[in-house]
C-alpha cells in the first residue's frame, strides 16, 4: 500500500518539524498539518518563513522548500482527515491537573478527542499513527473508540514515537538513530500498515535503522528512553553536589566516567536541572502506570529521578541566596537564559522558571534576557505557577532585549540556559557595570572559571 495523503493532527514542536521533513523527503506525498490553534497555523503559513512558530536550526529552510508544494498547514481538521490514508496524532499529552492521577498521569483527553473526530469523519480505511508520547496500551483505547463509534471503516493503529530532541530537531529527523514503528505484526493487515509507514521513512532512512515491534513495546520504549535519559542527568547532578563538598570537579568525573564505553559520554553534563515538556511528564506517567499495576518499587525508583531534579533547581537558587549574604530582597539579579535549553524557544518546565520563582519568593528583583524567548512567554510561565499575582510578576521581573541591559547594576548574574552567545559576552564589561562584589552563578557549566575569576568575579559553578 502506497501512502499518498498524510494528515497530522497537532502543529506543535513535534508535528511541525516531523511533517516538514517527511514532506521534504517524500515529494510525492501530500502532507497536511492541522491544528485547532488558528494563530499557530497562521504563523506556519506566514509569508516570511522566519516567522514560523517554532524556532529550530534549519527548520525554516525545510518549510520554505516544501510549503505549498506538498506541505500544507490548515485549521480544517475534518477535510484533512477525510482525504488522508494515514493520520498522525501529534497532540499534546500533558500531565493531568485534576481528578484521579492529578499531577502524574498523562491527560489523554486531546488524544481521545482526536480519535472521536477521526471516527466521525472517516469514510475510508485509515492507518492511525500515534506520534504523541502515550502510556503503554493507549492504542487499545484508540482502537476501541475508532471501532465502536466509526462508520464501519477499518483502522490500523501504529505507534511511532518521536525521539527528536528540541534544538536539533531537523538533524535528528534527517539522521535518526532509529525510527521505531509498533504495529499489529501478527496479522497481515497490521503488517501491511507497518510496511506502509516503513516505506515513508525508507525515502531517507536506511532499513537497518527502521525498527518494527509490537505496539506495546513501541509505546513503552519511548517512556523508557526518556526515563533513562533523565536518569543520567539526575545521576550526574547527584554527583555534582558531592563534588562540591569534596573538591572533585563534576566535569572531570563526568569525562572519566563517560569514556567508559559501557557508559558513554552523552547526557552526563551537570546542570541546574533538566527541563522541557517531556522528561518530567513522561517519568511521572511511568511512575503512575507502575503504581497502577502495584509495582511500587519500580514507581519509587523512577520517581527519585524527578525528586533529584527538583532538588537541583532548589539547591541552585538557594546557593544564590546564601552566597549573597543570605538575602536577595530588593537585589537585582540578572538571569541569562529562559529556554529549557539552547537553540529552542521552548520554555516548558525550564529550570529558569523555578529558579526565578524561588528568587521572587525571596523578594529579588529579576531582569531576564533570552535571545529567543518573548516577554509574554516569560510572564505566562511565572503566572502559571500561581505563586503571586500576575501584576506581582510584572512588577518584579523585567525582560530585556540585550544581555548588558540585564547585567548592568546587578548584584549577581545567573546563567540558566547554555546559549553559545553567553560564552562570547564581553565579561569584562559585564563585571565593570555590576555592583561589587560581582557574583556569577553558572548553572550550565558554560563559562571558564579561570578567566572569570581573573576579571574579579566571585564565581560559582554547579559541581565544583
Ligand atoms: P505542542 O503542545 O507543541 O503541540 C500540540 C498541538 O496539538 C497544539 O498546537 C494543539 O493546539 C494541538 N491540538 C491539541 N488537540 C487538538 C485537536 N483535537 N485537534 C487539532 N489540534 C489539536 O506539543 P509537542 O511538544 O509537539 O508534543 C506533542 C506530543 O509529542 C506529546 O505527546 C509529546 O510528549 C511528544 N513529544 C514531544 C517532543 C518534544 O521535544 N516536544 C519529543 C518527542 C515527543
Amino acid at each position: 500500500m502506497k501512502i499518498k495523503n498524510i494528515c497530522c493532527i497537532g502543529a506543535g514542536y513535534v508535528g511541525g518539524p516531523t511533517m516538514a521533513v517527511i514532506a521534504q523527503k517524500c515529494p510525492e506525498i501530500n502532507v497536511t498539518v492541522v491544528d485547532i490553534n488558528e494563530q499557530r497555523i497562521a504563523a506556519w503559513n506566514d509569508e516570511d518563513v522566519e516567522n514560523i512558530p517554532i524556532y529550530e536550526p534549519g527548520l525554516s529552510e525545510v518549510v520554505k522548500e516544501a510549503r505549498d508544494r506538498n506541505l500544507f498547514f490548515s485549521t480544517d481538521v475534518d477535510s484533512a482527515i477525510d482525504k488522508a490514508d494515514m493520520i498522525f496524532i501529534s497532540v499534546n499529552t500533558p500531565t493531568k491537573t485534576y481528578g484521579i492521577g492529578k499531577g502524574m498521569a498523562a491527560d489523554l483527553k486531546y488524544i481521545e478527542l482526536c480519535a472521536r473526530q477521526i471516527a466521525r469523519v472517516s469514510k475510508s480505511d485509515k492507518i492511525v499513527v500515534e506520534k504523541s508520547t502515550l502510556p503503554v496500551r493507549t492504542a487499545e483505547a484508540l482502537k476501541n473508540i475508532l471501532d465502536n463509534t466509526g462508520n464501519n471503516v477499518n483502522y490500523q493503529i501504529l505507534s511511532n514515537p518521536e525521539f527528536l530532541a528540541e534544538g536539533t530537531a531537523v538533524d535528528d529527523l534527517v539522521n535518526p538513530d532509529r525510527v521505531l514503528i509498533g504495529g499489529d505484526i501478527d496479522t497481515p493487515e497490521g503488517k501491511e500498515a507497518v510496511e506502509a509507514l516503513v516505506d515513508v521513512y525508507a525515502h531517507w532512512v536506511s532499513r537497518e535503522r527502521l525498527l518494527t515491534t509490537n505496539v506495546w513495546s513501541s509505546e513503552l520504549s519511548k517512556l523508557t528512553a526518556n526515563a533513562f535519559l533523565a536518569q543520567r542527568v539526575s545521576s550526574i547532578n547527584a554527583m555534582s553536589e558531592l563534588c562540591e563538598k569534596t573538591g572533585a570537579d563534576v566535569n572531570e568525573v563526568s569525562k572519566a566516567v563517560g569514556m567508559d564505553s559501557r557508559i558513554g559520554s552523552k547526557f552526563l553534563k551537570s546542570s541546574v536541572g533538566f527541563g522541557g515538556s517531556c522528561f518530567q511528564k513522561d517519568i511521572l506517567n511511568l511512575v503512575y502506570i507502575s503504581k497502577s499495576f502495584g509495582l511500587h518499587e519500580v514507581a519509587d525508583y523512577w520517581e527519585q529521578v524527578i525528586l533529584m531534579n527538583d532538588h537541583q533547581k532548589r539547591r541552585f537558587a538557594a546557593k544564590i541566596v546564601q552566597t549573597l549574604f543570605n538575602t536577595v530582597s530588593g537585589k537585582k539579579i540578572a538571569l541569562l537564559g529562559w529556554a529549557f535549553k539552547k537553540d529552542t524557544n521552548d520554555t516548558r518546565e525550564s529550570a529558569a522558571i523555578y529558579v526565578a520563582d524561588y528568587l521572587l519568593n525571596e523578594q529579588a528583583e529579576l531582569v531576564v534576557y533570552d535571545p529567543k524567548v518573548k516577554a509574554e512567554q516569560i510572564y505566562a510561565d511565572l503566572d502559571y505557577l500561581n505563586s503571586r499575582s500576575s501584576e506581582g510578576n510584572r512588577a518584579r521581573v523585567k525582560v530585556v532585549s540585550k544581555p548588558y541591559e540585564a547585567t548592568k547594576d546587578s548584584h549577581a548574574v545567573a546563567v540558566l540556559t547554555e546559549w553559545d552567545e553567553f560564552k562570547e559576552l564581553d565579561w569584562q564589561k559585564v563585571y565593570d557595570e555590576m555592583l561589587k562584589p560581582a557574583f556569577l552563578f553558572d548553572g550550565r557549566r558554560l563559562l571558564e572559571r579561570e578567566t572569570k575569576e581573573a576579571i574579579g568575579f566571585e564565581f560559582y559553578a554547579i559541581g565544583s
